[in-house]
This record gives structure tokens, C-alpha cells and sequence, in this order.
């Protein structure tokens, strides 16, 4: 691109609020620099302790030259169907009214997206989505719809709430403190972003959203832009906490636009968990955190509070990380 479209890019971004005076520095790390350094690839990158199975799932796809869409679904389906995690598919913490609510999102390489919101009663929110994406000219289905749908595509209806989440469900009710727990049991939300031998990106993210929420709450998963976005020619990003925040801010597009406008990963993911403190008064209140890959395979994780961490697979190997964050 010539200086001059990209000074004209950065300054209509810059009168809209977009860029900061930092990024506004001549570019240190643009695309075309980055297609020159070391590829890491493939890889696959999630949120949480949880992210370890989800990334060996994904793996088995990515290792054998499969697409990286193939590998985010496959890796978040682990997630979903384990109930001993409580904020993500089957097991997952209900709404206040006692009904397990599920949000999910994924997108592809070619830009094409789906999600499902509100759904019940479908253990795979994510292969619904994908379903959306691949068999319907729409992004998004909620509710009633979204199950209706599910159902004319041969996915079973399922009881959600596992005896061990409607008992705490039941003991929460003797109060009905409606207080977001900062790391709450140390996961919220698989998001996934991978990058298969192609060179191609694709994320995905599920969850079972905030516990005891009103019931229709919708978080941050299932919108694109906010729990997960991926541009093919620059990277991806995915989000996991206090959805409100996220969707306040439009996360992961920012994110996945920071990298765009020059940045590094680590620089984006750290730039967005900034826009939330200076834009949202109370953000010390919740833990938010980010995920970003861009197409090198260079990788930037960033939360607010302590105790976020994601996994890692890249050159055969699976590693729990702590993220670096901002409340010190
Ligand atoms: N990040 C998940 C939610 O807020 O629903």
C-alpha cells in the first residue's frame, strides 16, 4: 500500500477515535513486514486450563494438514461436552430461572461467519453455528429460532443442567447475589484461534455465558467482532470475561484491527484491555481477557486481573501459559 493511502486509512481512523497518538508512529510491524519474518504454523491457541484438551483436539485436524476451521470446532466441541466445566455447553452454570442458555460464534478464512444465541438444550452450540454459516445466507439465530433450526439439521435435544450445577444453582438461589466472580474457577468461555499449514486463520468461541444472568442475556461470544473476530490477511483474536465489556468495545475487532493498522499481538491485546479502562468506569470489578495470533503465528495474551491463562500448541507442543495483566 502507498504511504499515501496509508496515511489516508490512518487519519480517517484517527478523526473517528480509533487510533491513539502511539499508534499513529510510523509502522514497526505491518503486514508486509510480517509475512517476511519466521511462520509458526500451524498452531492452535485457547482460553483456560480447559484450552489444553480442546487444543489436542484440534491438533489431530491442524497435524494432518487439515483446515483450521475443521480444527476450531473439533477443539471447542471437547469443551462443550465436558461437564465438569461450568461455564461452557453441557454442565454449564443456568440463568437465573434455572435454564441453561448458550451462546456461540465461529469464522472462517474467507470472512464468512455464524452463531447461535439463547439456545437450549443443544449440547454443540458451535456445530450449530457452523451450520448457520455454512447452509444459511444469515450470521446470526437466536432463541426459539436457533433451536428450531438445529433440530431441522438432526441435532438431539438434550437435558443441559447436570445434577452438580442445580445444586449450586439451588444454593445461589438462598441469596441471589448477582455478582460476577473474578476467575470464576479458573475458566469462562473456550474461545479457540488457530493456523493451519495453508496459512489460513479461523476462531471459534462457546459458552454457557455469565451465571445466573436475566434470563436472555446475551454476552459477548456469539457477536462477532466482540468474542471473536478473524481477518485472513492480518489475524485473529478471541475474548473471554464480562462480556458487557467486550461488547462495550468491540474487542476482538479492535484487536484484530490494532494488528492491522501495525501491531504486534501482544501490542493489540494490550491496547484493547487499555480501551476498556479508560472507556468503562468499574472495569476493576471483572476479569476480562485476550487472545491474538497473527498470520506469523506471533501470539499476544493480555488480561485485567491475574490468574487468566491459555493454551498454547505450536511445534508439536502443549503448554499452559499465564497471560501478563494489566491490574499489578
Ligand atoms: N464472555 C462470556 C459472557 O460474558 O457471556
Amino acid at each position: 500500500m502507498s504511504n499515501r493511502r496509508n496515511f489516508i486509512k490512518n487519519a480517517g481512523l484517527a478523526s473517528l477515535g480509533v487510533l491513539s497518538a502511539c499508534q499513529m508512529k510510523p509502522k514497526e510491524n505491518t503486514i508486509e513486514s510480517r509475512k517476511k519474518g519466521p511462520v509458526i504454523k500451524p498452531l492452535a491457541i485457547s482460553t483456560w486450563k480447559n484450552g489444553m484438551d480442546a487444543n489436542v483436539a484440534a491438533w489431530k485436524v491442524l497435524s494432518k494438514g487439515g483446515k483450521a476451521i475443521d480444527a476450531v470446532e473439533s477443539g471447542v466441541k471437547v469443551v462443550e461436552a465436558n461437564p465438569d466445566d461450568m461455564s461452557v455447553g453441557y454442565g454449564g452454570r443456568p440463568d437465573r430461572d434455572g435454564i441453561v442458555t448458550l451462546d456461540a460464534c465461529i469464522m472462517d478464512s474467507t470472512g464468512n461467519a455464524g452463531s447461535v444465541c439463547a439456545l437450549e438444550n443443544i449440547m454443540h452450540p458451535i456445530s450449530v453455528a457452523r451450520k448457520v454459516m455454512d447452509d444459511t445466507p444469515h450470521v446470526m439465530l437466536a432463541g426459539k429460532g436457533a433451536l428450531q433450526f438445529a433440530l431441522e439439521f438432526g441435532f438431539k435435544q438434550e437435558d443441559l443442567l447436570t445434577e452438580k450445577s442445580k445444586q449450586e444453582f439451588e444454593k445461589w438461589r438462598l441469596t441471589s447475589e448477582y455478582k460476577p466472580l473474578i476467575n470464576i474457577e479458573n475458566h469462562d468461555t473456550i474461545g479457540m484461534l488457530a493456523l493451519d499449514q495453508n496459512g489460513d486463520i479461523s476462531g471459534a468461541c462457546t459458552t454457557s455465558g455469565l451465571a445466573y444472568k436475566m434470563h436472555g442475556r446475551v454476552g459477548d461470544s456469539p457477536i462477532i467482532g466482540a468474542g471473536m473476530y478473524c481477518d485472513n490477511e492480518v489475524g485473529g483474536a478471541v475474548a473471554t470475561g464480562m462480556g458487557e465489556l467486550v461488547m462495550k468495545t468491540l474487542g476482538s475487532f479492535l484487536v484484530v484491527e490494532l494488528m492491522n493498522q501495525g501491531m504486534s499481538p501482544q501490542q493489540a491485546v494490550e491496547e484493547a484491555i487499555l480501551r476498556i479502562v479508560k472507556k468503562i468506569p468499574g472495569y476493576e470489578e471483572f476479569q476480562i481477557g485476550y487472545l491474538a495470533i497473527n498470520k506469523n503465528g506471533e501470539v499476544g495474551a493480555y488480561s485485567l486481573h491475574r490468574g487468566f491463562n491459555y493454551a498454547l500448541y505450536a511445534d508439536d507442543s502443549n503448554n499452559l501459559i499465564d497471560s501478563n495483566y494489566y491490574l499489578k
